[in-house]
């Protein structure tokens, strides 16, 4: 804190006769977080300044003054030369002060607005950047994993029910289902990113302003319009742009549910790795040892994925929990909205990373996985729709199924190596044929319609996504 109590009131401290106490600042302070928000801020400025020489408050050479002073700022922030100062609050007190001392007429920037309106704005900004970044990052792991699936086609492995062996899928096939989650993920971000195409600047601290301001300049000036017809797009009522946090919600939502994603794909990882599975070997680079255990290598990269999805839906219940009980509009509590929508965005940058680089490495190991999918049992399902086919009820059908399970059980003898009598004796119309259900090939043959893990689906499939990914 070099500055002073007495620049801390620089922007309101008209009415104070004495400055806030160290304490006080050092409590109220946001620039430590907020100042992510510089590039957006200075975009936010830059169009109010504009917008205030089109509408003929502020002079057009007082306008450039300032957006040139802008600009000047904006590359020492980038060069990280800035000196953010504590005592200034946040990161819009920074800004304009530093412009201030540079351009006597940034003493008009704030006509006609307030940092409600103004962080409002700033954080729109920035969910339509995360948003973008976000939907981009998730595509990157999803075109890894469509390569991952495409070269493990030909690998079939159990899928699981309750943990327990149920239907014979592709490796191609259970990845896939992965990539569906992951893009719902990415769509998700670009529905957050259109509700955050509205711009609330103008709205003031709270009911506007007597000034002849004009929002849709400054809207179209920040981008804030409709992508087909160019129009702009602004909040409709006043208090509601500066009470709103609905997008912090959203996009908190966003990240939680990608995180549940990334668990989820991190737990099948995991146990795929377990010397019990062994389907899966994961590469060194992301994987640790034991510092007592000399054998070991843990999933360390997949169970902080795990553990991330924990944070993250922490950070959107920390949202909820802040936002709840608030009376319109702004209240001071709302400066805490930000840590965990920045640590949200931080934390599914870096997992989709991993998740990408991990899975660029992961392989698939072809002997354990044929061993677990020659289980009979797991075309169990199969035998009861063929005699299905040849007229048994389906209820029937499944119980004749059962009986041959508690026989093989019994006997001792996989279900597919049963005599022909012992299945006779439970259906009729059953012929010498029964037994060519077990033939893996043909099962995964048979799952030809749309969304079945059948060869030429998970072909189709994989040429689908890569058109959209692409
Ligand atoms: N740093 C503040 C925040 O993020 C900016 C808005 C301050 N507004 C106010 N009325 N004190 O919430």
């Amino acid at each position: 804190m070099k500055n002073g109590k007495k620049d801390a009131q620089a922007s309101w401290g008209g009415r104070f006769s004495k400055g806030p106490s160290e304490l006080m600042l050092r409590f109220s302070e946001s620039v430590s977080f907020d100042r992510l928000l510089a590039e957006f801020d200075i975009q936010g400025s830059v169009a109010q300044a504009k917008m205030l020489a089109h509408t003929g408050i502020i002079s057009k050479r007082e306008s450039a003054q300032i957006v040139a002073g802008l600009s000047k700022i904006l590359k020492k922030i980038r060069a990280g030369e800035f000196a953010w100062d504590e005592s200034l609050e946040d990161v819009h007190m920074n800004i304009e002060q530093a412009l201030t001392r540079d351009v006597p007429a940034a003493a008009k920037l704030h006509t006609a607005r307030s940092r409600n309106d103004q962080v409002a704005t700033d954080m729109r900004l920035f969910f339509k950047f995360a948003c973008a970044e976000a939907s981009e990052k998730i595509g990157g792991a999803i075109r890894v994993l469509l390569k991952l699936a495409d070269g493990n086609r030909h690998i079939l492995i159990p899928g699981y029910t309750h943990m327990q062996r149920a239907q014979p899928v592709s490796a191609a096939h259970h990845i896939l289902a992965w990539v569906e989650m992951l893009a719902r993920d990415a769509e998700r971000f670009g529905f957050c990113a259109e509700a955050a195409n509205v711009s609330p600047l103008g709205s003031g601290a709270i009911a506007g302003t007597t000034l002849p301001i004009d929002r849709l300049y400054s809207a179209s000036e920040l981008g804030f319009t409709d992508p087909e017809t160019g129009d702009p797009i602004v909040t409709g009522n006043s208090m509601d742009a500066v009470a709103d946090r609905d997008l912090f919600l959203e996009f908190a939502f966003a990240c939680a549910v990608f995180g549940t994603h990334l668990s989820r794909i991190a737990e099948d990882v995991i146990i795929w790795n377990t010397s019990e599975f062994a389907f899966v070997k994961l590469p060194d680079e992301f994987t640790t040892g034991s510092s007592l255990m000399p054998q070991k290598k843990n999933p360390d990269a997949f169970e902080l994925m795990r553990g991330k999805s924990a944070r993250l839906i922490g950070n959107l219940s920390s949202i909820f929990a802040l936002v709840k009980g608030l009376p319109l509009t702004y209240n001071r509590d709302l400066q805490e909205d930000k840590p965990p929508v920045f640590d949200s965005f931080a934390q599914i940058c870096v997992c989709a990373e991993v998740l990408s680089e991990c899975a660029r490495r992961i392989e698939f190991n072809p002997d354990k996985c044929a061993e677990a999918v020659s289980d009979p049992l797991l075309l169990a399902t199969d035998l009861a729709d063929y005699f299905v086919m040849r007229g048994v009820p389906f209820r029937e059908a499944h119980h004749i199924v059962g009986r041959l399970v508690a026989l093989s059980e019994k006997k001792s003898v996989p279900i597919n190596e049963l005599p022909d009598s012992d299945v006779f004796a439970l259906c009729d119309r059953a012929d010498s044929s029964w037994r060519e259900v077990f033939d893996l090939k043909r099962a995964m043959g048979m799952r030809e319609k749309i969304g079945m893990p059948g060869p030429k689906q998970i072909e189709a499939q994989i040429a689908a996504w890569r058109e959209i990914f692409a």
